[in-house]
């Protein structure tokens, strides 16, 4: 029987058997719980978790060594690399692993930053999470470098005339977000790489969010540096990238001297590599591929984001694009007059995991549109289709406890 979710754009009623064949596989997800927190960080597969402790069990040490368990190894790290370079739309020594995207993007930044010189500029954008602009604050203050802002439109869309503002002949960076980890807005990448092309610059994209949900291709994009992180996609906590070979050839990275030089990804690895997590990382590739891969559930999860959507109680305030249509399924809503810390203890003690926070991380944005707090639903491809309504049907009654003439038992015996 095949596991691939694609005739899941058929299903009527209820979580299809494919998707409740995926769902066996995650001990996690046995239970009533109702996991809506994927930007946080998703589920993961037990596949996932053995193949972590095979590597324990199976090949020790280190890399280099003649014996058999330190040549599986290198094979281990030579197909983790493969598969990530065909999970990124990329070649086999364009990769890079780090223990996440912040420490990542920190290291790549600093190597840049030894050829950027004072008075040398930056754009980011207001719809970034803090670790793609925390890191060149940081590079500025340090290398006296100057951080522009591009805007949003009020709707979060990226505001593109503005980006383009403040390219100038100073600008050697344009850093952005693929798709925001607050509102679930994506951002035409492939556009914003031209125009950083264009001005001379490098194009830098956070892809946290979006490799979460949709399938990459980094070469056709055109982007110089991507990251993102495993653990948003059913994966080990552990950080990827991509960067442009020539742009790598050019850098001279932060390393150990006796480190080899190849594959060229690998000078910007410090140290030795979390081999455990790599043999994580491949059953997680391979548990994605079971499913049919990214393109599939990127359509399975926008028939579970419009169902969220529709489902909304009245009197919902979303913050971001209205519809699927330009999104991935991660929604931040606010009721007035109801404090969303509250809803989420009281969502979770009726059995569903949203957050309640205030900027998300995405201080730029926070500070535009002003949401104080909000609650953030987040969806992956192993939510069901009656989660979405059970969820929606529990948060209306517990925003309609909050009315004056309410009675507290009208959202008794939520979780089922
Ligand atoms: C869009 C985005 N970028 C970057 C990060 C940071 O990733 P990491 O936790 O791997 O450092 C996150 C984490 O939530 C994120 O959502």
């Amino acid at each position: 029987m095949s596991n691939s979710i694609a005739d899941l754009t058929s299903a009527h009623h209820g979580p299809s058997a494919a998707i409740a064949a995926a769902r066996a596989r995650f001990s996690s997800l046995r239970g009533d719980f109702v996991f809506l927190d994927a930007p946080g960080g998703t589920q993961t597969p037990d596949e996932v978790a053995e193949a972590v402790a095979q590597v324990y069990r199976e090949s020790s040490g280190n890399t280099g060594a003649p014996y058999a368990t330190s040549r599986r190894l290198e094979v281990l790290v030579d197909e983790a690399r493969a598969a990530s370079a065909r999970f990124l739309g990329c070649t086999f020594d364009e990769v890079i692993f780090g223990a996440n995207m912040t420490s990542l993007n920190f290291t790549l930044s600093r190597t840049l930053g030894r050829q950027l010189n004072p008075g040398d500029e930056i754009v980011v954008t207001r719809l970034d999470h803090d670790a793609n602009v925390a890191p060149w604050l940081d590079l500025a203050a340090d290398r006296d470098l100057r951080v522009r802002h591009a805007d949003v439109h009020s709707d979060t869309s990226l505001d593109l005339a503005d980006l383009e503002r403040h390219l100038g002949p100073r600008t050697k960076v344009v850093a952005f977000p693929w798709a925001a980890n607050s509102t679930g807005t994506i951002v035409d990448a492939r556009a914003i790489c031209d125009l950083a092309h264009q001005a001379g610059a490098l194009a830098w994209v956070d892809a946290v969010q979006y490799a979460a949900h949709e399938p990459m291709d980094v070469t056709s994009i055109g982007a110089d540096v991507v990251t993102c992180s495993a653990y948003k996609f059913c994966g080990p906590h552990l950080g990827i990238a991509f960067g442009r070979r020539e742009l790598l050839e050019s850098w001279r990275p932060y390393k150990a001297r006796p480190v080899s030089f190849e594959p060229v990804g690998h000078r910007f690895e410090t140290g030795t590599l979390p081999y455990e997590l790599l043999g994580g990382l491949l059953a997680t590739y391979a548990y994605l591929d079971s499913l049919g891969g990214m393109a599939e559930l990127a359509a399975w999860e926008r028939q579970l984001g419009e169902r969220m959507l529709a489902g909304f109680p009245a009197g919902t305030q979303l913050y971001g694009l209205p519809t699927m249509a330009g999104r991935v399924p991660t929604f931040l809503i606010n009721f007035p007059g109801v404090p969303s810390a509250r809803l989420s203890e009281e969502l979770a003690d009726r059995g569903f995991g949203v957050w309640s926070h205030g900027s998300y991380y995405a201080l730029g944005l926070h500070e535009r549109i002003g949401w104080g707090e909000a609650l953030r639903i987040g969806l992956a491809h192993y939510n069901t289709l009656e989660e979405m309504d059970r969820f929606n049907e529990v948060l209306a009654a517990l925003v309609a406890s909050y009315a004056p003439d309410a009675t507290p038992d009208v959202v008794s015996g939520g979780q089922r």
